[in-house]
């Protein structure tokens, strides 16, 4: 009894396996599934899988079905003479090879068909959006409304975009697996990729780097927000304009914290509760797949009690001593013209930072300035809190000359930048 007990437990266990996997498939949360497809170009791809496994589970059956046949029927039995040997059987060797044909040619006249229409120049009045990848951060640069921005995508519903696909160092691939992709980044180089969001609704989508990269690729992510014509408009027109320069801002009063000195971006806010005053996706309306939950490294902290004094920051942050700006623009600040890092003119209107990895907080930014390359592993922005150990060299970083209030500073003052 023992003997046949144990392979009946091993079979339980396997089913219950395979129903659970099963049953999970089935949950409607999957918010990075190709299956879910929310563009044309899904849909075409999502077609085309689906005729493939179709075909796939037929022959699969068939021929499954008469293995099994065979190994039942025509198992040894005792005292059964050898079967008749036979050499050759032309009909049935004929039938084998026009089958399979007959089905790839059936499976070309879809494929060579999708091939076609996605390869094809996308529509001239698309939407153009450059994408270069970065070691690890995504640039997006919209040149029809004169917008450079990282990691944040915005595109309206029903129109069609069309990507300018580049690399800055290596090989990445740009994957939004609800709405298109993969499709590399390659070094001199430049693919496209043409798809029109069709949601009915305004969405939120996680995108991801899609070949390895080096040390952060799993931290090279980006959030795409899918919103109506209107608001898109807003967006734009909003994302061009230069940031407000706080010294010289009329209604900047004097600093004393953060909610003080934000007011001039508040006031733009307010100005027009409708969809002409849309400057980013309301954050609390994020659903939780999008918001990043990456823990915060071990022994990094920051005196939570300071207070940062915006203007202060911003005189930081353009002092021509700043290491800043040496990697950083802010349109409108002369002396923010940086490229090798994330275009910062409009960062507080993100909810995200370091290519998706944490969420755009005061906590977040101030860890990330004081030891960015303990925050995320590889990354070039050096290392600036005061008497920080740079991960890279195992010694105190050459860079690190913040104190916390100045970075408090700086991220009260970058906290501005709506
Ligand atoms: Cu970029 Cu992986």
């Amino acid at each position: 009894m023992g003997t046949h007990s144990r392979p009946r437990r091993l079979t339980t266990a396997a089913l219950t396996v395979v129903l659970a996997a099963v049953a999970a498939a089935c949950a409607p949360a999957h918010p990075n599934s190709i299956f879910h497809n929310h563009t044309d170009f899904n849909r075409d791809v999502g077609h085309l899988f689906d005729l493939l496994i179709g075909l796939g589970t037929v022959v699969f059956v068939f021929v499954e079905t008469l293995l099994v046949i065979t190994l039942i029927r025509f198992r040894k039995r005792e005292g059964q003479p050898a079967p008749t040997q036979t050499h050759g059987n032309a009909k049935l060797e004929i039938t084998w090879t026009a089958i399979p044909a007959l089905i790839l040619a059936v499976i070309a006249v879809p494929t060579v068909r999708t091939i076609f229409k996605t390869e094809a120049p996308a529509a001239s009045d698309a939407l153009q959006v450059t994408v270069t990848g970065h070691q690890w951060w995504w640039q997006f640069d919209y040149p029809q409304y004169g917008i450079t921005t990282a990691n944040e995508l915005y595109l309206p519903i029903g129109r069609t975009v069309n990507f300018t696909l580049k690399t800055a160092d290596v090989i990445h691939s740009f994957w939004i697996p609800e709405l298109g992709g993969k499709r590399d980044l390659v070094s001199n180089h430049t693919n496209y990729l043409w798809f029109t969001p069709d949601s009915v609704s305004d969405d939120v989508f996680n995108g991801f780097c899609a070949e390895f990269c080096g040390t952060s690729h799993a931290n090279m992510r980006f959030k795409v927000f899918t919103v109506s014509q209107a608001e898109f408009a807003s967006w734009a027109k909003h994302e061009a304009e230069p940031a407000v320069a706080l010294d010289t801002a009329p209604a900047a009063p004097a600093a004393k914290g953060a909610k003080a000195a934000s007011a001039p971006a508040m006031q733009v806010a307010q100005a027009a509760p409708s969809t002409e005053s849309f400057v980013s996706y309301d954050r609390s309306k994020i659903p939780a797949y999008a918001v990043p939950e990456t823990p915060i490294p071990a022994g990094l902290t920051f005196d939570e009690s300071l207070k940062g004094h915006p203007v202060s920051g911003e005189k930081l942050i353009s002092a021509p001593t700043s290491m800043c700006l040496a990697c950083h623009a802010i349109k409108g600040n002369p002396m923010m013209q940086g490229v090798l890092g994330p275009n910062l003119t409009h960062i507080a209107s993100r909810s995200t930072i370091a290519g998706g990895l944490y969420p755009n907080d005061a906590r977040h930014l101030e860890l990330w300035i004081k030891n960015a390359r303990v925050m995320k592993p590889g990354i070039l922005m050096y290392t600036f809190g005061q008497g920080q150990i740079d991960p890279q060299t195992g010694k105190p970083s050459d860079y690190g000359k913040l104190t916390d209030q100045q970075i408090a500073d700086i991220v009260a003052y970058l906290q501005t930048l709506k």
